[in-house]
């Protein structure tokens, strides 16, 4: 069966990348990786596919004029190659409606936390300061409201008295590097329906 062809975007360091490039290396996994986009130059997630030969492209939003000028060159730019699936992957830009609507349902996101709760920024420091006892990571379909789209995967992870945020973002990304390929596998095998804006996983009892 032909893989199914993944974009990652990218801002930095790029360990989700490398869990999926890692994914990826193995011949029975039903994906690969035809393009990673950043939108910052000289980061570690570059030399990541570039070790792995994958096609990079960087794209910075300061050579545009609004998020919107951007985002659609963002689009042309990933449209000129064959890809199936978007997967954000610590891209830390917010995405215009127009484009999280043209990738309906083809854009996915990691997001350290258990969503819904703690969308945005600093979630760790925000967990700890509110007490909270677990935390945890969410693979998502991608829509217009920040942080929000049908669940594929969580994976939950217990605060620890005496963490601070990144011991506890530590913990986290292990988890964040295990559940991004399994929610792209499940993608890949064709597993997944959304039925009223709910992932249904074929298979699951
Ligand atoms: C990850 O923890 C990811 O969940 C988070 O940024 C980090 C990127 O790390 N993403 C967000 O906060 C998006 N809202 P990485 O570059 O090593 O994959």
């Amino acid at each position: 069966m032909a893989k199914l062809k993944l974009c990652i975007l990218i801002s930095g360091r790029g360990s989700n990348l490398q869990s999926l490039i890692d994914a990826c290396a193995d011949d029975a996994f039903p994906a690969e990786i035809a393009l990673v986009v950043s939108n910052i130059d000289g980061v570690q997630g570059l030399e990541r596919a570039k070790k792995a030969n994958i096609p990079t492209t960087i794209l910075s939003h300061k050579d545009f004029k609004s998020r919107e000028a951007f985002d659609a060159t963002l689009s042309e730019t990933i449209s000129r190659f064959d890809v199936d699936l978007l997967c954000l992957a610590g891209f830390m830009r917010i995405l215009s409606d127009e484009f999280v609507n043209h990738w309906f349902d083809r854009l996915i996101n990691i997001h350290p936390s258990l969503l819904p709760a703690y969308k945005g920024l600093h979630v760790h420091e925000r967990v700890i300061e509110a007490g909270e006892s677990h935390s945890g990571c969410t693979v998502h379909y991608v829509r217009p409201d920040m942080d929000s789209g049908p669940i594929i995967k969580q994976a939950k992870v217990t605060v620890e008295a005496g963490d601070n945020a990144d011991t506890l973002a530590a913990r986290v990304l292990e988890q964040e590097h295990i559940i991004y390929p399994e929610a792209v596998r499940l993608i890949a095998e064709g597993r997944i329906r959304i039925e009223n804006e709910c992932v249904v996983i074929d298979g699951n009892t």
